[in-house]
Order: C-alpha cells, then sequence, then structure tokens
C-alpha cells in the first residue's frame, strides 16, 4: 500500500491537528497509508511512528498541540549527540532518517513546520525523498502565504487578556504592559491589541522609545485616562538597542526571545510613576498564546492546508509548500521560501513583516492606538 508519513515540527500552534485529520482523511481516501513520525524529527531518527487511520483522528480538529508531538529545533543535518565525556558534538544523522523512510516505504513526507524545518525538508529532497509542506508559525511571518493557521486562535487569546488587563488596570489605575509572541513579525501584538482595545501596540517593526511612550501615557493620564494597556512582541525594541534576548543552555544554538515587557515596564514606572503615581505591571503571555481549543478560522485553515499537501502528493507535485494567496490554493517551491544554499543554511524568501503603511497599521492610527513612533 502507499504510504505517506506527516511530522509536526518546531513549536506548537492551534490547527496542528486539523492539518493531521484532513492530512489522514484526504490521504486513505486517495489510498494511501499514513504514519506519523511522533515528536518531529526526532522520530524520524529513531523510527518512531504511530498508524494514523479515519478513527484516530476523529473529530481532532478542535484539539489544540499535536496528537504525533513537536520537537523544537532537532537538525538531523547537524545533531547534537552527547559524548560520553559529557560534552557535546555535532553531526549529519540524516542517511539514518533517509534510511528509515526508505524501509518504510514511505512515498513522501509531510512536513508541518516553520523555515527552520523547512530547511531540513529541502535538505532531505536533495537526498531524493519526496516532500511536501505546510507552513506552521503563530507569528504570521510565513511569506507566500496569506495566513498560518494557528495565528487567529493565538490573537484570540490576546485580545482575550488585553480585555481582562483593562478591567483590573482600571480598578488600579495602572499601566498593564503585555508582553506576547512575535519574533520577527508584529502580527500576533497588531492583531490581538486592536481586537483587545489596546493603548499601545509596539512592535519588532517600529523601534521605541521609552521617553515617548511614557510621554503619551502621561497625556493620556491627563485627558482623564488614569489606566492604560501596552501590547509588546517579544521581539520589539528600544531604538538603538538589540531584541532581549537569551541562551538557554539546553539549546545553545537558538537564541530565545522573551522579558522585554518586564524591563519596559519598569523603565516605565520609573519615569512615569513620580509623574502620574501610576504602577506600571507586566504580564507574558508566553505559551497560552499556543494552547487551548482550536477556534474555527485555524480548524478551517488548517483542513484547507492538509487537503492541499495530499492534493500536492496526489499531483506528485512534491518539493511544495503548500499555501493560500490571495484567497487561492496555491504550491510554492520550498527553495523559494528558505533560499537553495548549503545544507541547513536558510536565506528566507523574504519574511512576512507588518508594512508599515498596511490597513491594520493605519487601523490603529486612525484609532489612536500609540504605535511607538
Ligand atoms: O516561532 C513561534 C514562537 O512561538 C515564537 O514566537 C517564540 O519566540 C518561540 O516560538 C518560542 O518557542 P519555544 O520556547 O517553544 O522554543
Amino acid at each position: 500500500m502507499k504510504k505517506i508519513a506527516v511530522l509536526t515540527s518546531g513549536g506548537d500552534c492551534s490547527g496542528l491537528n486539523a492539518v493531521i485529520e484532513a492530512v489522514v482523511r484526504g490521504g486513505i481516501k486517495e489510498g494511501y497509508e499514513i504514519i506519523g513520525f511522533e515528536r518531529g524529527y526526532d522520530g524520524l531518527l529513531s523510527n518512531d511512528y504511530i498508524k494514523l487511520d479515519e478513527r484516530s483522528v476523529m473529530d481532532l480538529s478542535r484539539k489544540g498541540g499535536s496528537i504525533i508531538r513537536n520537537s523544537n529545533k532537532t537538525n538531523l543535518f547537524n545533531f547534537r549527540v552527547k559524548k560520553d565525556d559529557g560534552t557535546y558534538e555535532y553531526k549529519d544523522v540524516s542517511d539514518i532518517a533517509v534510511k528509515n523512510l526508505r524501509e518504510d516505504d514511505v512515498e513522501c513526507l509531510v512536513v508541518v513546520g516553520g523555515d527552520g524545518s523547512m530547511t531540513s525538508a529541502r535538505d532531505f529532497m536533495r537526498k531524493g525523498i519526496n516532500v511536501v509542506c505546510v507552513p506552521k508559525t503563530i507569528d504570521n511571518d510565513v511569506p507566500y502565504t496569506d495566513r498560518s493557521f494557528g495565528y487567529t486562535t493565538a490573537y484570540f487569546h490576546i485580545a482575550d487578556a488585553v480585555q481582562s488587563l483593562k478591567t483590573t488596570a482600571y480598578s488600579h489605575e495602572r499601566v498593564m504592559v503585555l508582553e506576547v509572541m512575535g519574533r520577527q513579525a508584529g502580527w500576533l501584538a497588531l492583531e490581538g491589541g486592536i481586537g483587545g482595545n489596546a493603548d499601545a501596540i509596539l512592535l519588532p517593526e517600529i523601534n521605541y522609545e521609552v521617553e515617548k511612550i511614557v510621554a503619551f501615557l502621561k497625556d493620556r493620564f491627563e485627558k482623564g485616562y488614569r489606566s492604560s494597556v501596552i501590547v509588546v512582541s517579544e521581539g520589539a525594541h528600544e531604538r538603538g538597542k538589540e531584541q532581549v534576548a537569551f541562551i538557554d543552555k539546553n539549546y545553545p544554538d537558538a537564541v530565545k526571545l522573551g522579558g522585554v515587557g518586564a524591563i519596559l515596564a519598569k523603565q516605565i514606572e520609573e519615569k512615569l510613576k513620580p509623574i502620574t503615581g501610576q504602577e506600571v505591571r507586566n504580564t507574558n503571555l508566553a505559551y497560552i498564546q499556543r494552547g487551548g481549543d482550536t477556534n474555527v478560522n485555524d480548524i478551517i485553515l488548517g483542513f484547507r492546508y492538509g487537503a492541499l499537501a495530499i492534493r500536492a502528493i496526489k499531483n506528485k507535485d512534491y518539493g511544495k509548500m503548500v499555501a493560500v494567496k490571495g484567497g487561492e490554493d496555491t504550491f510554492v517551491p520550498i527553495t523559494d521560501i528558505v533560499g537553495n544554499g548549503p545544507v541547513g543554511e536558510t536565506s528566507t524568501g523574504g519574511a512576512h513583516n507588518v508594512e508599515l503603511d498596511c490597513p491594520l497599521i493605519k487601523c490603529a492610527k486612525e484609532l489612536g492606538i500609540y504605535l511607538g513612533e
């Protein structure tokens, strides 16, 4: 029987299970057997997979996370191996994965992941493996596609959080800072902030100045607004400064963002409290944005991407990322997304950033939302 394998790679998000359900339902309809490698590329290396039949994915789409689990940052072309002396070395173990795929008789591997995962997919393609990719990131920054699944569920969480912060901010006459995800692109902060009715939104695309934020808050206070909510992307930063980042010792190759909200809250309070008496508190929404039930928009988008992956496989249109561009189904060469450079190298085909004259930015400005300019 023809076989398709699917894996979910990188950080999880809502909608992964909808993609899996669609791949299984659509694939079985086309006469394929479907297997799911567990923990992304890690499972491909250890050949850990489960068979996915229609019963196993029945009504799965709404459930958050991934039933086949995720692994983050695993690169089989540069795999971190612990040596006997406790130090680490890096090895190319991709041939083991290729052997597993051949022995498992997999016709095509469906990789659901972001740019790093797609770079590995491209590198497997060069080793003769048929791949189809499904774009995944809650940051909504994958180019050549209108939206990433998981994104709307995430910004609904943000809008809800802003609404919650507004009531407590009002009671205590405070300024609330809400840090949200978004490494390079500020879509989550922008749409979640507008949706929740935030007073200020700070994005990676517009560098802010603390003095100017304080001036904006002081002005609001003097106009009688004694509380404010600021949404800040984890990737936003002060003009002339770097992003707030740290290295997790368990993943020394990956730069982790986080902490800008706490720093900003302190900086604002130092300058604002002597003038208005307001306290400033920080909340980091963190992984709440990636969890919980998947909303209907993301279920539909996840279904659509999963169905497109099967369509690509049926047409032997391998090496493509499925996409929805201008509302239309499209199939984009993976190399257009991650480039065609050396093994492991991702040269993005242009990140999907917030453009400073886009309709949402215009709307935010027209509503009087402060954007750090
Ligand atoms: O890329 C998606 C994302 O959610 C980022 O916004 C965030 O920086 C990152 O993943 C965090 O992922 P993890 O802590 O799971 O590595």
